[in-house]
């Protein structure tokens, strides 16, 4: 089955092909494309947590998978479960997605488990060109929008979340101008999002991470848009670091905040974000670029890869299910409750 992703746009970071996974590297983007093979579970595992494929939709699919491929080579499902599961903290879509797969039951067989995994992700796509819509919706003509880390195909299932928004906005004429963040340190938008804008020919500036209350203060941006990679009960959302320094310079300087998500984002056990476990990961992150040391030897670093953003500063949470508007009050959880559009 060709991978649905492909029909939207020329980008895709995961394939299921003659029985075996594929992920596109994205360490190694935009300088080289190299597709990964992907033997079992425990590798699928290992592939989340080095972020050779990264976004909280994406690492969900890329589990399902992973569990389907425990299935199919007769491993023991409820370790390699265990393994998927513990293999990135902070993106609920991976618990998500196992929960789903673990949901058929132990005695599933493997070909029932790899339709489940085909499903959630042909479902992810489906989802994005669904939110694409809503969020277009919001946005008025000529509007000037900024976006942060990646969250495009290369993080979900195809098109995307909030740059799905961003990418069909730019198809119907919305937009005048697209920024985006470099995302230290990481660079997810230096290296992802820029390459997946440019592959689409949509023309987009960057900006330093710090440079974010300068374009704002400036009356630069009507809208910053961002995806999620857990949202609490009450709207208060977990993304990539950097995203509550945008919404807080949204709130001073008047600008629309955006969450683009899919349902399964939202944690409905999860009352606040206080409770969102928050993944750190190495200080050689920050003190090294592109592997080449930049601070001093025995330089200490403090390496949070996510923040939670407090509902009260965020305008709407699209998700396929609809829109919620926390900063008046309406909580995520809400969405998890609504019929699903026809
Ligand atoms: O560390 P990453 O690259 O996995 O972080 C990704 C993000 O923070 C994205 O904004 C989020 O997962 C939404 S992706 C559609």
């Amino acid at each position: 089955m060709p991978n649905p992703a492909a029909s939207t746009v020329g980008v895709e970071a995961i394939r299921f092909v003659d029985g075996a996974l594929q992920l596109l590297d994205q360490r190694r983007l935009p300088l080289e494309e190299r597709w990964l093979h992907i033997p079992d579970a425990p590798a699928a595992a290992q592939a989340i947590h080095d972020m050779v494929v990264r976004g909280a939709p994406a690492i969900g699919i890329t589990a399902a998978y992973g569990l389907a491929l425990a299935a199919l080579q007769g491993e023991d499902r409820a370790a390699a479960a265990a393994r998927l599961a513990a293999s990135r903290p902070t993106a609920v879509n991976l618990h998500w997605a196992l929960t789903r797969m673990q949901g058929l039951g132990a005695q599933a067989s493997p070909e029932r488990l790899l339709e489940e995994a085909r499903a959630i992700h042909a479902e992810d796509l489906a989802q994005n060109l669904r939110m694409a819509t809503e969020g277009v919706g919001l946005i008025g003509e000529g509007a000037r929008v900024l976006t942060h880390c990646n969250t495009g195909a290369l993080a979900t299932g195809g098109h995307g979340t909030a740059l799905g928004v961003i990418r069909s906005a730019w198809r119907a004429g919305r937009l005048q101008a697209v920024y985006h963040t470099e995302t230290r340190p990481w660079l997810q938008g230096a290296r992802l999002t820029a390459w997946e804008l440019a592959s689409e020919g949509i023309p987009a500036t960057m900006i330093a991470d710090a440079a974010c209350a300068q374009l704002m203060a400036e009356g630069q941006v009507d809208w910053v848009i961002v995806g999620a990679d857990r949202i609490a009960a009450n709207g208060d959302t977990a993304n990539k670091i950097g995203t509550r320094t945008l919404a807080e310079c949204a709130h001073a300087y008047g600008v629309g905040f955006m969450v683009v998500a899919p349902s399964g984002t939202i944690d409905a056990q999860c009352p606040d974000g206080s409770r969102i476990p928050i993944e750190s990961r190495s200080g050689d992150e920050l003190c090294t670029l592109a592997g080449h040391r930049v601070a001093p030897e025995g330089c200490a670093a403090w390496n949070p890869v996510f923040d939670v953003t407090p509902a009260a500063r965020i305008d709407a949470i699209v998700c396929e299910r609809g829109v919620a508007r926390p900063k008046q009050g309406d909580r995520a959880s809400r969405l998890l409750d609504e019929a699903l559009p026809g």
